[in-house]
């Protein structure tokens, strides 16, 4: 027998459905059994959505004949922790969820990090289907496979590459969706535009009025075309290699990270924080990436249209940088970022003078 050998796995090709459908809630049974051979369901939610939406989604997956349980987890980024996880494992356990189950994330992005890492996790991989009812969750974090849960140390900093079996995407849920929340998700659709889609930030500023007036066809619409941009991105580089295009998704990110940490996960909400650090980036891309200044004018008029924030709140300077240089995805110390080269073109990200980072956080109201 040879000592060396090269093993050749089959690729795993992981299929996704995508179903975008007003309504499509109600007929969350029949996709589920359409979608994965199960019988056995977890439906795992936060105590928010259990309330507005758990009884309608539980009804249609009994309605199919799915001997379905709902998990409640709290609400709120702390769910994505260790203790959760656990709890959730124990829960499973409970239900006697074997291979043959299937595990249902109805939620925002944290249930779809949470649930879809239970389900990376139990029995080394069950199918799970995504069902994303925030905005943020709609445009972003329901497609792309990307699960975890925060550490002490840092956020998403556990986790798995797990592709959903499906994903259903009713933009009715939306409804009940406080407002502060419906702009928190705008902000990563002008991301997706900014960065890899100038046809979408051209229609989301065409229909800048309607988006922030929450009007259901604008909302629908962008979550569409961001799904249909985030697909292309991910397809190409579903595993975030270095160099490969799913980097560019983090634009705006740099910074939004940092404010978030720096703020304690509790003042800015994420799509608010990459706001933020949307308009750095973009004063960035100008000075280092030959971003034309009108397109940074641009991407600053749409963000105020749409009601995000874009100083920085109160935070300093040296707590900011000291942040940034943490970030996970800095390599060898020096934080890097993702610049804007022209509307619907980001760049690999690069390291940047660190005069340049300064001038541009004192810019954006950092505390000197
Ligand atoms: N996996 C990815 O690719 C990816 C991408 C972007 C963000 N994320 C993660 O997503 C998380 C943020 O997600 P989020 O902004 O959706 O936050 P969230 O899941 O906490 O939801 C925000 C709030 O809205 C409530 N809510 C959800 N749907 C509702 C509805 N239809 N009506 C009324 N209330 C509703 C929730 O209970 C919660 O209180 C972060 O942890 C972030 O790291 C992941
Ligand atoms: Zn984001």
């Amino acid at each position: 027998v040879p000592r060396d050998l090269e093993v050749r796995y089959p690729p795993q090709r992981a299929v996704s459905r995508i179903r975008i459908a007003p309504g499509a809630l109600r007929r969350l049974g029949s996709f589920v059994s359409h979608t994965v051979p199960a019988s056995r369901v977890a439906l795992i939610t936060d105590a928010q959505v259990a309330a507005l939406h758990g009884p309608a989604a539980l009804a249609s997956l009994r309605g199919a004949r799915l001997a379905a349980e709902m998990i409640v987890v709290p609400r709120g980024e702390r769910s994505k922790s260790v203790r959760q996880l656990a709890r959730l494992w124990d829960a499973l356990g409970t239900l006697g969820l074997d291979r043959s189950g299937v595990v249902v994330a109805l939620g925002g992005g944290v249930v779809g990090d949470l649930a879809g890492f239970a389900a990376a996790s139990w029995l080394r991989g069950v199918p799970w289907i995504c069902v994303p009812t925030t905005l943020l969750a709609q445009v972003d974090s329901s497609v792309g496979g990307k699960t975890g849960i925060d550490l002490p140390a840092g956020k998403n900093l556990a986790g798995a590459f797990h592709q959903p079996a499906g994903v259903l995407v009713d933009a009715d849920v939306l409804g009940t969706l406080p407002p502060r929340q419906v702009r928190a998700g705008l902000a990563e659709v002008v991301k997706m535009g900014m960065a890899v889609d100038g046809a979408l930030f051209r229609f989301a500023e065409t229909h800048a009025a309607d988006l922030a007036l929450r009007r259901p066809e604008a909302l629908e619409e962008v979550v569409r075309r961001s799904i249909a941009a985030k697909l292309a991105v991910v397809r190409r580089d579903p595993h975030e290699r270095p160099g490969g295009g799913r980097a560019a998704l983090n634009y705006g990110h740099t910074l939004g990270h940092a404010l978030e940490a720096t703020l304690g996960y509790r003042r800015l909400l994420h799509g608010e924080a990459v706001a933020i650090g949307m308009a750095v980036a973009g004063a960035l891309s100008v000075r280092g990436a030959g971003l034309a200044e009108r397109d940074r004018a641009r991407q600053d008029a749409l963000l105020e249209r749409l009601g995000l924030p874009r100083r920085i709140p109160g935070v300093s300077l040296a707590a900011l940088l000291a942040r940034i240089q943490r970030d996970k995805k800095g390599r060898a110390g020096a934080a890097r970022w993702v610049l804007t080269t022209r509307m619907g073109h980001a760049s690999v990200p690069r390291s940047i003078p660190g005069r340049l980072v300064e001038a541009a956080l004192l810019d954006a109201g950092a505390r000197p």
